[in-house]
């Protein structure tokens, strides 16, 4: 491939969301239709919990539509106690804004090597700490060492897709929030979900959704409008009538790109993770490295992204910020900055074309030397 080619070859984009067409939702807009409920806990709202609950193996109550992840995570981390809330300074910026929009305290630490998201506390940690745990790109296997930890709000923004969550034992000061974004699984344009260990804390954040109103319409405690309108909720449902078949493209789409990265011995947490995600990332040696093989495919007329390109204590908005208590054993090697500027997202979709395979395999042969050996978790 030359680069004077490049203009007459179709563009082949990191994304390329498909959310249900008019034809599946619109049983579900004529109902909308006939019971005159548009928004505010509506029918379909619930119905969406409700399937929800049976699939995350939790109880209706505990299972709360929202109208994006953001919203769910601030909600979620402002109705806990802690006032102090470990965050990841490798993630997507709304992390660490819900925290701040929550009106709490933010602390970026530094995340692991081997599993790209945030350590269990030392020893030296206090007690009264909020755990803000990213999931990264769908990852969630780290989830269970968190089970004995207080306070932990889990950013499960693009994990919904993983069939193994079991959420019935969820520890009851534990929060999960999933994103519905048209980009990421089983998506509906804008929403989320979030999921509570305690039905107590569900009934709090439900009324945080709805400008903190008590049953008097009076505000009871810190709100906002965070509710999922009968709309979206309709697009949710649809996209779940066809999860089996979303799921097994997914997982096709991901075999195809595990084969190919497995040829070349590239292995990273993305790789290991539920195939049933929206990314495709490769991790390389180092930045010059992952520019060459930007580069290279821009020339072949293939869309890259860094995915979470600067970590986030780099971010001037957040270094500049004298209220934020920011810990700094983030130094120049720290893995997070480390990761950000070597990671790169390649294109991922429920229908990723032979002529994707076709343009990229050769970069794989010749970038192959420079992808970061992944070390065995130990
Ligand atoms: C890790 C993470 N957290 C939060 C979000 C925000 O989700 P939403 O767009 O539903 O607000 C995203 C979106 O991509 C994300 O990747």
């Amino acid at each position: 491939m030359t680069l004077g080619s490049e203009a007459f070859i179709s563009k082949i984009p990191v994304l390329k969301p498909r959310l249900p067409n008019l034809e599946s939702i619109s049983s579900y807009i004529e109902r909308i239709d006939l019971s005159g409920s548009y928004s505010n806990n509506g029918p379909l709202v619930r119905e969406l919990e409700s399937r929800y609950a049976g699939i995350l193996g939790v109880e209706p109550q505990k299972v709360i539509a929202v109208s994006n992840a953001t919203l769910g995570i601030t909600l979620a981390v402002q109705n806990q106690t802690p006032n102090l809330w470990r965050v990841p300074d490798f993630t997507f910026g709304a992390t660490a804004l819900a925290v701040l929009n929550a009106g709490k305290q933010l602390m970026l630490e530094d995340v692991d090597e081997k599993t790209w998201d945030l350590q269990l506390p030392s020893q030296f940690t206090e007690e009264n700490v909020g755990h803000l745990v990213v999931m990264p790109f769908g990852n969630n296997s780290s989830f269970s060492k968190w089970k004995t930890i207080s306070n932990v709000v889990f950013d499960a923004a693009a994990s919904i897709g993983d069939p193994s969550w079991d959420l019935g034992k969820l520890t009851h000061t534990h929060t999960v929030v999933f994103s519905l974004h048209a980009t990421k699984v089983f998506g509906a344009g804008e929403g989320g979900l979030i999921v509570c260990g305690n039905p107590l804390n569900a009934d709090l954040i439900r009324c945080s959704i709805n400008f903190g109103f008590n049953s008097a319409r009076h505000i009871s405690t810190l709100g906002t409008n965070a509710k999922m309108s009968e709309y979206s909720a309709a697009i949710a449902l649809a996209s779940l009538d066809q999860k089996n078949i979303e799921i097994s493209e997914w997982e096709t789409s991901q075999q195809l790109a595990r084969n190919l990265a497995s040829q070349v011995g590239h292995r990273n947490p993305n790789l290991e993770a539920s195939p049933v995600n929206p990314y495709f990332l490769l991790r390389f040696k180092d930045e010059n490295s992952l520019i060459n093989f930007e580069n290279s495919s821009t020339q072949v007329n293939i869309e890259t992204r860094r995915w979470w390109p600067l970590a986030i204590h780099e971010m001037p908005f957040f270094s500049e910020q004298p209220r934020l208590s920011i810990t700094h054993k983030l130094d120049k090697k720290s893995v997070s900055v480390a990761l950000s500027s070597t990671i790169l997202g390649l294109p991922m979709s429920r229908d990723l074309s032979n002529e994707f395979f076709r343009r990229i395999t050769p970069l794989f042969e010749r970038f192959e030397s420079t992808f970061h050996i992944f070390e065995e978790v130990g």
